[in-house]
Order: structure tokens, then sequence, then C-alpha cells
């Protein structure tokens, strides 16, 4: 997992017209297989490094590559957009067809991908967000975390070395939240997809490889989710939180329960109270 495939090298990013820059500074990378999320606030330079993973935007000051191309070099700007496929946080803003398949089809088109390729690639694209019953359907009839795996399985059809969902649940309800980080995680998983995971819900970093926290425009901790939410005073100042089962399981320790430190989710929190519970298991 050490390959770096996106690599920022001290990138700041001003916005034309802005009093301050939106990010200062940032370094960081992206290794092959991993699933990293960047947490942080709102307004923290989440969405803006987003777009700088992918050539959206060009750094102001520094330099990104993607796979070894610079995103400043516009020779490479189809190659990098392939390589580095981007999921919004609105699916309504992202159905450009009126049937699923077309929907996954139209990254490819833009590619110039064979129309006897694509056939295939949109099949295993739906199979793999399990949405192959759904095909013929019409987008807008989907559920929110539906149209978001419809949008996972076009990007997934460019046969991209690295996915990155910004926010890609925050307009979902719980379940839907769940069912599309889940499809990530397991495509993240399954098929070896590096994922960068942006998001400012501490349960959901919880189940990342490694976190990066960012904070007005920097990267203040990195680290995997162990090391990041151990550091509670960094959290605190920047008023992020750790997760609430850390918080439950810190409460329960005080109050006399001996669990373990460094529970981060409700799994581990389930397994640990059920070894407590029923030892006998
Ligand atoms: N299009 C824009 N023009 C000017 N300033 C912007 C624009 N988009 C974002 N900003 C500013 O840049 C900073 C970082 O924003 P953003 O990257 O969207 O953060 P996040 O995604 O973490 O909420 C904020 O101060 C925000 O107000
Ligand atoms: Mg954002």
């Amino acid at each position: 997992m050490n390959e770096t495939i996106i690599d920022v090298k001290d990138v700041s990013f001003t916005y034309e017209e802005a009093a301050e820059p939106a990010l200062t500074h940032v370094t960081m990378d992206v290794r092959r297989g991993e699933f990293l999320a960047v947490l942080g606030h709102n307004g923290s330079g989440k969405s803006t490094l987003a777009k700088l993973l992918n050539a959206l935007y060009l750094p102001t000051e520094g330099q990104v590559t993607v796979c070894g191309f610079d995103t400043a070099d516009e020779e490479h700007l189809w190659e990098i957009r392939q390589q580095a496929g981007m999921i919004f946080q609105n699916p309504d803003n992202q159905i450009v067809a009126t049937v699923v398949r077309e929907d996954v089809a139209f990254g490819m088109e833009n590619l110039g991908v064979p129309h006897d390729v694509m056939v295939t690639r949109i099949e295993e694209a739906l199979a793999a967000v399990r949405m192959t019953e759904h095909a013929d359907s019409a987008p807008h009839m989907l559920s929110g975390g539906q149209k978001q795996r419809v949008a996972i399985a076009g990007i997934l059809a460019m046969q991209p070395s690295v996915i990155i969902a910004d926010e890609a649940t925050a307009m979902l309800d719980p379940s839907g939240r769940k069912e599309v980080l889940k499809t990530i995680r397991r495509l993240n998983l399954e098929k070896g997809i590096t994922v960068v995971w942006i998001t400012h819900f501490m349960e959901e970093a919880a189940q990342a490889d490694r976190i990066i926290v960012m904070n007005k425009g920097t990267t203040v901790l990195s680290g995997t989710p162990r090391e990041v939410f151990e550091q509670v005073d960094t959290l605190r100042e920047i008023h992020l939180d750790v997760p609430h089962m850390t918080d439950l399981s810190q409460d329960l320790r005080k109050a006399g329960m001996p669990l373990p430190a460094g529970i981060l989710t409700v799994e581990e929190m389930a397994e640990e109270a059920a070894k407590l519970l029923c030892p006998s298991k």
C-alpha cells in the first residue's frame, strides 16, 4: 500500500477575488489500494482539495500529480480525469440520462470507448454496485442511495485508479448513507480501487484505513483512525469530536465497565460488549 497514486506537494489555492487562500501549503498523498478519509468541518477546504486532485482546479502554488501526470499539464487532462473519478454530494446533479444504463455510459462516451466494450463495462459496473435490476429504470425514480450507486457505476466503468467521493452521503438518509459507504468500501476491498472519502461524519472516517484531518485550509492530523481519534484535545480545539462509540466507551469505562481503549465503531462496541456480557462465546 505504499505506492503513491496522487501526490500533493506544498499546494496553496486562492479563489479568484477571495481575500484569504482556501488552502495553504497542503502536502499529502494517496496510496494505491487505500481507503483514505479526509475529515473536516464545513469550510475547511475539503472540496477545494478534492477538485485539485483531478485537475478541476489547478494549484495557485505547489504541484499535484496523478499517476505521475502533473495536473497542470493540459496534455494529460483526460488521462487524469479518467484515473481519478469524482462522486459529488448531490445525486440529482450527477444524472445526465433518462435511463440508468445510459447514465452509466456517459463518462465512457467522453473517453471514446468502443461500443461493444462499453456494453460489457456497463453490465460489470452495474453488477459491482448491485444495480443490475435497475439497468432500464429512470434514474429519477431511484432513492438517493441508489442514485449515488449509479454515479459510482458511471465512474467505475471508466476504470479509474481512484474514486474521490466528496461528501457523497451528506444528502442521504441514514440507510442510504450506509448503503453507499458499504458499496464503496466493498469496491475498495474486492477490486482494489483506491478511495478518497471526504466527509464530516466521524463514524464514516473511523472506518477508513487512514484519515487526514483538515482545518482552515491546512492538514492538522493524519494517521490511522485510532491514532487520529486519540488526539482528543487537538480535535476539540478545531471543534471536531471523537466518534460516538469512542465517547460511549470512555463513559462506560468511567462507570466501571472493563472495556478496552480504542473502540471506534458500533461493530467493535458490540463485539466487546458481547465478550463482557456473554463470556462463554
Ligand atoms: N467558489 C468559491 N469562491 C470563493 N471562495 C470559495 C469558493 N468555494 C469555496 N470557497 C471558500 O474556500 C474555503 C474552503 O471551502 P471548501 O473547499 O468548499 O470547504 P469544505 O468542502 O471543507 O466545506 C471556504 O472558506 C469557502 O468559503
Ligand atoms: Mg465541501
